[in-house]
């Protein structure tokens, strides 16, 4: 077995990953050099947040300080008066607002649903104020242009509202966009805001969270918060939004549900302390990115597909899509080179995806890693009953408590994909909680800085994704200019 254990109990389960007919020993010598390389320009970012190559979007250098957001202190972006004004904001919310929309794609939203989805659930916006501890509601909007869940959102809001006896109904709006003026999320804010705000019994406030540069590079967003006084939270500079949850942007949504923001980034901060030796067998990211990387340029096994196994966790999968697909996905590297580099990432869940996947992942190309996340132990863990003893099938179940059906499931599955050279590796968390969260979301966050070095490609830009912008404006004028 090649575990690597955490003193947190967080566990890196490499087994299926590393050995004979997978990424060898001699794999990790033969590429000491480029491994002590990756790791040395990882501290280098650390410490100065400076990386090789790196530009913004207009092409000026621009600093890397993700890895500083677990650390709160005076003078960094998480500090003590940052967290306390958010919690600040969690409080106003308390028994007075009842819902709040919050608006916001990609980095904008990912993190946030993710940090919804462990503390809330599904069924949590059915729940009372005494079960919701007087946290308003929370919805999620912006993150498509999808007009009839929009309508319906809308439509669901007001609804609550002509029901509500005596005091106005209060909705908070937090629009969330480091750009200040990203189509999906301005276009449903702004609808959603005009049709709210006629509502006689609807009362509206808004909070803007973006870039608060001023002056020419004021973002649309800031200036319209400070024409119109909303409250603002900080985009800040140098955390891209995939990286984003760590900051002032996942943690607006912990305040507003009572998400604890704290034990989170003691997770975090406690991973990139685990992640700071040069001693790969020691340091989770460093070795994750290596076997992970490895595995694509040596093996060809240059799919992943991460396959947490509980149904709160596929946001998880899906904020881990766009972490890797974003940072890796490159067509050049820092020397100007073509290499059209990336691992293409797959949201999966278990035990659901092996009734949809798994098929393929068994049998098709050998050419992908499958990346499992367990809960240990669950808080609520139920037991089947033995309700039907006649019927041998059903009483076979009887007895085991679903976490172990569930654990029981995914080591098959592990299994039977290793017995056929498929490589896996496995995540185990202690315990579904904040702090857990925080090391493993970190720990994918460092891993991809990592591998960017290792690949030599810049994992903090994404200028892939402006060719399409430069098609859609100039056709959305057109469309306009037709009616
Ligand atoms: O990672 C990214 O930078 C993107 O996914 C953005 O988060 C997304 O496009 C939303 O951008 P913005 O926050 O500017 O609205």
């Amino acid at each position: 077995m090649s575990v690597l254990t955490l003193s947190s109990g967080f566990t890196f389960d490499y087994t299926n990953l590393y050995g004979d007919s997978k990424v060898t020993a001699e794999d990790i010598s033969v590429a000491a050099g480029q491994l002590t390389k990756a790791h040395q320009a990882i501290v280098h970012m650390r410490s100065t947040g400076i990386v090789k190559g790196h530009l913004s979007k207009d092409g000026q250098s621009e600093k890397v300080l993700f890895t500083q957001l677990p650390y709160i202190q005076e003078g960094h972006i998480n500090s003590p008066h940052v967290l306390d004004r958010l919690k600040e904001f969690g409080e106003s919310l308390r028994y007075k607002v009842d819902t709040v929309i919050s608006f916001g794609i990609g980095g904008s939203f990912l993190g946030n649903k993710v940090l919804f989805d462990i503390h809330c659930g599904d069924f949590y916006n059915f729940k009372s104020i005494e079960e919701r501890k007087g946290y308003p509601k929370l919805y999620f909007s912006g993150n498509n242009l999808d007009p009839r869940r929009t309508e319906e959102l809308i439509g669901h809001v007001i609804n609550e509202a002509a029901v509500k006896q005596g005091e106005p109904y209060r909705v908070t709006l937090v629009v969330i966009s480091k750009s200040g003026s990203t189509l999906e999320t301005m276009a449903t804010f702004m609808v959603a805001y005009e049709r709210l705000k006629q509502m006689p019994a609807i009362e509206v406030s808004v909070v803007a969270v973006t870039d608060p540069a001023e002056g020419a590079n004021e973002t649309l967003l800031h200036k319209l918060a400070r024409e119109q006084g909303w409250p603002m939270f900080s985009v800040a500079d140098g955390v891209g939004g995939r990286f984003s949850v760590f900051s002032e942007v996942g943690l607006v949504t912990a305040a507003c549900i009572g998400f604890n923001m704290d034990a989170f980034l003691a997770g975090a901060k406690s991973m990139d302390k685990d992640c700071q030796t040069d001693n790969i067998w020691q340091n989770p990211a460093f070795l994750n990115a290596a076997l992970k990387y490895m595995g694509a340029e040596k093996y060809g096994r240059d799919i992943e597909i991460f396959m947490p196994y509980g149904d709160y966790l596929k946001s998880v999968s899906e904020w881990y899509i766009q972490l890797l697909a974003e940072s890796l996905g490159k067509r050049v590297n820092r020397d100007g080179q073509e290499v059209f580099y990336g691992r293409t990432p797959v949201a999966a869940v278990g035990t659901t995806d092996m009734h949809a996947q798994t098929q393929q992942h068994q049998d098709g190309k050998r050419n992908k890693i499958v990346q499992f996340v367990r809960i240990a132990e669950w808080d609520t863990d139920p037991v089947i009953p033995n309700l039907f003893p006649e019927t041998a099938k059903l009483a076979d179940m009887a007895g085991l408590s679903l976490s172990q059906g569930m654990e029981a499931a995914r080591q098959a599955n592990a299994q039977a994909l290793a017995s056929d050279y498929r490589f896996n590796a496995t995540f185990t968390l202690p315990k579904l909680n904040a702090y857990h969260l925080g090391e493993l979301l970190y720990l994918l966050a460092l891993s991809v800085a990592y591998e960017g070095e290792l690949a030599n490609v810049d994992a903090f830009d994404q200028p892939g994704v402006e060719t399409y912008k430069r098609i859609l404006g100039p056709s959305l004028q057109r469309l306009k200019n037709k009616k």
